[in-house]
């Protein structure tokens, strides 16, 4: 080794270094071409390692020579590092100056609520005001609540107005959401305001306007001296806000095991305002809303002293009622998922205060 071939080759990977460095696009790159010349095993250490071969009298200047060389190399690398590192903050900057915060963002795509979803969040609006809070309870429920709790022990002959699915644990699928009733007066006490919207089960034959799964909305008011007056005002409020306006309605009287006086509410009909037409089978009226004023058993039930309380309730046919209210001829529709039904113009309501189970 001379000091000649030593500055030649030191020559050499400066020129390859500027070259490998000027290359790199990223700092990773760059990190790996100083590796490949300065590291443990990069070739200007290489170099310096076979210094020990040069003459003596050349070994100093060798020395220098290749001390200059790794202070170039690593100025070349320095250099195109800060320049490296400057490009990606001018990139950036120049991807945050094209980025405008004014246009308008991709609009998600929000379904819309279900009909019956629609018509259940209107009511929970208007009762919400009213003071009333949403209360739950199971589809899967026990006899007790169905029906025993409600005035209607197993040899009742108002067994036989509701089929029921018996489940083989014994328990059922509630027939009715009146079943919230006596669950809801036990956890919360009286005087208590509660709605309760929800699925019920009965085996029916489906057919154009019967459907084993629908939807009923059960509403229950008990305080000091409710009266027959307040179950009126109530529900023509109800019906008030269903339609959108005044609609004549009349009480008859109704049977149910769980309320004295029942009544069923009709409405004058819609369709023809009471002139008579097919959908009221030419009477001028439609059954709306059953009602009535509870039952002391079933206030009893509840842990409700009877003498101290009174109340009215119903049980609305929320299913029933969404397909007035869009024009849905067929109940089977609701559950079929054809979006061309299932799509009413709604607003999206925050939900209901809900005591839950
Ligand atoms: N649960 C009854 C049914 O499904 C409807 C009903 C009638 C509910 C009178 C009530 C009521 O709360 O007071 O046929």
């Amino acid at each position: 080794m001379t000091l000649e071939s030593i500055a030649s080759q030191l020559e050499q990977i400066e020129a390859e270094a500027a070259h490998a460095a000027a290359a790199a696009r990223s700092l990773d790159e760059l990190a790996r071409v100083q590796a490949q010349f300065m590291g443990r095993k990069g070739s200007l250490r290489q170099i310096l390692r076979s210094l020990g071969g040069v003459p003596k009298e050349q070994r100093a200047a060798a020395g220098e020579r290749a001390n200059q060389a790794k202070q170039r190399v690593g100025e070349v690398l320095g250099r195109r590092q800060s320049d490296l590192r400057a490009a990606g903050v001018a990139d950036e900057q120049a991807r945050a100056r094209s980025f405008d915060p004014t246009l308008p963002g991709p609009s998600p795509r929000l379904g819309s609520a279900h009909p019956v979803t629609a018509v259940q969040w209107e009511i929970e609006d208007l009762f919400a005001r009213l003071g009333f809070v949403v209360a739950t309870g199971p589809e899967m429920e026990t006899e007790y609540y169905n029906f025993e709790a409600l005035n209607t022990p197993a040899d009742h002959p108002a067994r036989d107005l509701q089929d029921t699915f018996w489940l083989t644990n014994g328990m059922l699928l509630r027939t009715q959401t009146s079943a919230v009733q006596v669950r809801a007066m036990e956890r919360l006490g009286a005087p208590i305001r509660i709605i309760c919207p929800g699925r019920c089960f009965r085996p029916e034959t489906v057919d154009a306007s019967h459907d084993c799964a629908f939807f009923q909305l059960e509403g229950l008011m008990v305080d000091d001296n409710i009266s027959i007056a307040n179950l009126i005002a109530i529900m023509k409020l109800l019906v008030s806000q269903i339609f959108q306006r005044d609609v004549p309605t009349r009480l008859r009287p109704g049977y149910f095991p769980f309320v004295e006086p029942g009544f069923e509410l009709d409405i004058c009909c819609t369709i023809c305002n009471g002139r008579g037409c097919a959908t009221c089978k030419k009477s001028g009226w439609v059954e709306l809303l059953p009602c009535g004023m509870v039952h002391p058993n079933v206030l009893r039930a509840g842990g409700v002293d009877p003498h101290e309380y009174t109340g009215f309730a119903f049980g609305l046919g929320l299913t029933r009622m969404a397909m007035m209210k869009y024009g849905i001829g067929d109940i089977r529709v609701m559950n079929s998922g054809d979006l061309r039904a299932l799509t009413p113009p709604t607003k999206l309501a925050g939900p209901a205060i809900v005591a839950k189970d």
